[in-house]
């Protein structure tokens, strides 16, 4: 089989905005003008993008606390202008933790949101001033209670993980009746359980599993109470999706991000009812993905024949797995090839990174996309919504691709909002 050839826009290449879309940054000037100016590989990141999506957000969940996962985007710009926004920090280590703090943000304003830690990441925590930490066991509560003495703990509620793209839903959390067990064992070992947390897993696509989350929250507060136990706060974890993504096909993701909004505003309600707790949340990419995007250039498009005998292109790019987008193996994202009009003769194409590693590929290299005919060695190509997690999920140099630079935006660029 050739690959088919076809006219205009094409799944996975740019496509015209819908009416009424939410996709606040995937084309916000100061974000296009910086790659268009661009004539090296780069992460670029629209500071004012992040700064309203943050406000965007807060006037959603009016009374939420926002505690950036900075996992997602460990750029001290951008942690710098969450900060400015009155935004706090979950950390995953003692590393993150003095990142966040370099910021100026309080300790108070910084937890320590993973449940996996030795007891050294726990005294450091504590010594860098960090008294809230994630816990989801017996053995890991006792080890905060004997090295961050007093500490307030969140107890994490294991979730399913259905309806996201990556579920978290084995390595975390515990069922409701250990809840009960670890934070009767935080209080009696004189730690304050401070509350329940709960993660319903990266870019969740559903309202239903926030609904299950809200149910499961619901019911461990109840079962507290009748143990004597009344927690201050929910932490609602991350889990909010970007809005740009793009499925292995190349098609818009589409999440319902309204309806997920409301059924966190309804739940939020009804907890309220239960218990007098305020709430946490962590987005991680929801805040940074769609103000993110990658200037990068292509290796090379080539025509090969295959296993099965068939004729297929392959487009190689300069970023892949290993320097950027880490996440390629569940979404494709939306590329634009500047200088190839949208009435390009297109190509269907798996698109691919630069490495010598198979993984290196959008969908295992199994799922084409369409692509200009024409585009040739050297020519830029804009990955959009990739500002989640590329800076972080990036090898030191695998093969020799290092990790991209980072330049940061304004939508009044000032020179001192870049960095090398
Ligand atoms: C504890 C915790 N909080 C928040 C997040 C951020 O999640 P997301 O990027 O889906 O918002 C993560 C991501 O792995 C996490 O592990």
């Amino acid at each position: 089989m050739s690959a088919p050839k076809g006219r205009g826009t094409a799944p996975g290449a740019r496509v015209p905005a819908r009416a009424g879309e939410r996709r606040p940054g995937a084309r916000a000037g100061a974000l296009t003008a910086a790659l268009a100016a661009a004539d090296t590989d780069r992460v670029v990141y629209d500071l004012t993008g992040i700064e309203r999506q943050y406000d965007s957000l807060i006037a959603e969940l009016p009374g939420t606390e926002v505690r950036f996962a900075l996992k997602a985007c460990p750029v001290d710009e951008v942690l710098g202008c969450l900060a400015a926004r009155g935004a706090g920090f979950d950390a995953a280590s003692p590393t993150e933790i003095a990142q966040a703090l370099r910021t100026g943000v309080r300790p108070d304003r910084v937890h320590y949101g993973n449940t996996v830690k030795s007891d050294q990441d726990i005294a450091e925590a504590h010594r860098l001033g960090i008294r809230t930490f994630a816990t989801d066991s017996v053995e890991d509560v006792t080890a905060i209670a004997r090295h961050a003495p007093g500490a307030r703990v969140f107890c994490r509620l294991a979730t399913s993980g259905e309806g996201a793209l990556w579920g978290l839903n084995r390595k975390f959390g515990c069922a409701p009746e250990d809840a009960v067990r670890v934070l009767e064992t935080a209080r009696a070992a004189g730690l304050t359980p401070a509350g329940l947390s709960v993660h319903v897993g990266s870019q969740q696509m559903t309202a239903e599993a926030w609904q299950a989350a809200l149910d499961l929250l619901a019911d461990t507060l109840t079962a507290l109470a009748g143990r004597g136990i009344v927690p201050d706060h929910v932490n609602l974890g991350g889990g909010l999706p970007a809005l740009g993504y793009r499925d292995r096909h190349g098609n818009p993701l589409d999440p319902p991000l309204d309806k997920i909004l409301t059924v966190l505003r309804e739940g939020m309600e009804r907890l309220r009812a239960l218990a007098p707790v305020d709430f946490v949340m962590e987005p991680g990419r929801h805040l940074v993905a769609d103000h993110g995007a990658v200037r990068a250039h292509v290796a090379r498009l080539t025509r090969r024949r295959q296993p099965d005998g068939e004729d297929a292109h392959w487009l190689y790019l300069s970023c892949g797995k290993f320097n950027g987008l880490y996440e390629m193996d569940q979404l494709t994202h939306e590329m634009v090839f500047p200088g190839h009009p949208e009435t390009a003769d297109t190509v269907s194409a798996v698109v691919a990174g630069p490495t010598c590693d198979s993984d290196d590929a959008y969908g295992e290299g199994r799922h084409p996309v369409r692509v200009p005919g024409t585009v040739t060695s050297g020519d830029p190509v804009w990955i959009l919504s990739a500002g989640a997690y590329a800076t972080s999920y990036t090898t030191r140099g695998f093969n020799g691709f290092g990790p991209l630079p980072c330049v940061c935006v304004r939508a009044h660029r000032s020179p001192d909002d870049e960095r090398p």
